[in-house]
């Protein structure tokens, strides 16, 4: 008996539904192997979620993510939905859907295709062969911290406010998930926080060396602050292996870290929470870019972010080490021999369309 696996995809917004057509026909070529069968439940979220139902995500929706193994997301907003109030704008959605998901750990790998290395802002010598994982807390810091709001002073002035807030529970299985991670890579983990301005920064900082003390002495653990790490990420991005840090600076750090890639189009992110008595973990998958409104509809989208996204759920949550890095090495392969869409075109060569590109892909897996 072949495993059932089952999965909800959420494509939302802009280019989402167009690249996560390209990812379904992976999963097709997935399925067709004979190695897992799937059983797929498809939504609306974001901004098309506001227009086919009034919010951002349905509580039927947030309840099937948590039924299924695995949740596939798009990505979500755009210039229609922006005068829709603030509680329910599309970036809500994606923000609750990881809340009620509980999922803590969002990885953000960085790695540079060798086909690439001349699409870097960088120069080549300093991003060839660069591999790195970005840890991101995800569902908790200032982007969740109570109080929260807009208020009215007596003067009539207004005031924002958001509150940066880390527990120790919070802080440690952020990092243990960092842990791990390194033993299976290079065994270094650089722990990211603004401890010389901050308290939660300062926590953060003293329970990531309890852990590494205790539990994680095979670990080499660094220290460094955000604005440190932002400038060291773009003079000497190899010097890192795997980055922890909170809900904000992982936001930031991993936008910079994906441009030293040469494509946002490329990359892909898992975020994943913590296993029950079961051994079931919630894993919800999403490439790194946004919804691109720009060039949405014109069939000029790089499907990979999506597609590699499909390869780290085979991976994290359905253990097809196999497939996933069938996919990953056919993705290499397309970005080698076959065309590019117009975000990663080599220069003087025609660009493809986002379709071409998954045929291209299907047939690099076709002929495995
Ligand atoms: C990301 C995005 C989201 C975030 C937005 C869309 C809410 O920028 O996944 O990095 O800030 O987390
Ligand atoms: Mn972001």
């Amino acid at each position: 008996m072949i495993p059932n696996k089952t999965l909800l995809l959420l494509p939302g917004d802009g280019i989402g539904p167009e690249v996560m057509a390209q990812a379904r026909r992976v999963l097709d070529w997935v399925q067709s192997s004979g190695r897992a069968s799937f059983t797929i439940f498809q939504d609306h979220a974001g901004g098309a979620a506001i227009d086919a139902y009034g919010v951002p995500v349905t509580d039927a929706t947030v309840a099937k993510a948590k039924e299924v193994d695995a949740v596939l997301f798009g990505s979500v907003g755009g210039p229609k939905w922006d005068s829709v109030p603030f509680a329910i704008r599309p970036e809500a959605g994606l923000l609750r859907l990881r809340a009620e998901l509980q999922v803590f750990a969002n990885l953000r790998p960085a790695k540079v295709f060798d086909a690439l290395v001349e699409s870097s802002s960088l120069k080549p010598e300093l991003v060839r062969g660069l591999d790195i994982m970005i840890v991101r807390e995800c569902i908790g810091g200032i982007y969740f911290g109570e109080p929260r709001g807009i208020e009215t002073l007596p003067d009539g002035s207004r005031r924002g406010v958001n509150t940066e807030v880390y527990t120790t529970r919070e802080i440690e299985r952020v990092g243990r998930v960092a842990f791990d991670l390194a033993r299976k890579r290079q065994g270094r983990v650089c722990s990211v926080e603004k401890a010389n301005v901050m308290e939660s920064g300062l926590l953060w900082r003293q329970v990531m060396t309890a852990l590494q003390a205790a539990e994680y002495p095979d670990v080499s653990l660094g220290h460094m602050y955000a604005d440190n790490c932002a400038m060291q990420l773009a003079k000497n991005p190899k010097q890192f292996d795997v980055i922890v840090t909170g809900n904000l600076f992982g936001d930031i750090l991993s936008d910079l870290a994906a441009m030293l890639t040469g494509s946002l189009g490329l990359l892909p992110s898992a975020t994943l929470g913590a296993r029950d008595a079961t051994g079931r973990r919630p894993g919800f998958y999403e490439p790194i870019h946004g919804s691109a409104p720009d060039i949405a509809g014109k069939g000029i989208a790089n499907p990979m972010a999506q597609i590699l996204s499909l390869a780290l759920l085979l991976r994290y949550s359905f253990d097809m080490e196999e497939d996933a890095a069938a996919i990953e090495a056919a993705v290499e392969r397309v970005l080698t021999t076959a065309g590019r869409t117009p975000d990663i075109a080599a220069p003087g060569r025609a660009a493809i369309s986002t379709t071409e590109m998954g045929d291209a892909l299907i047939a690099e897996l076709a002929a495995l």
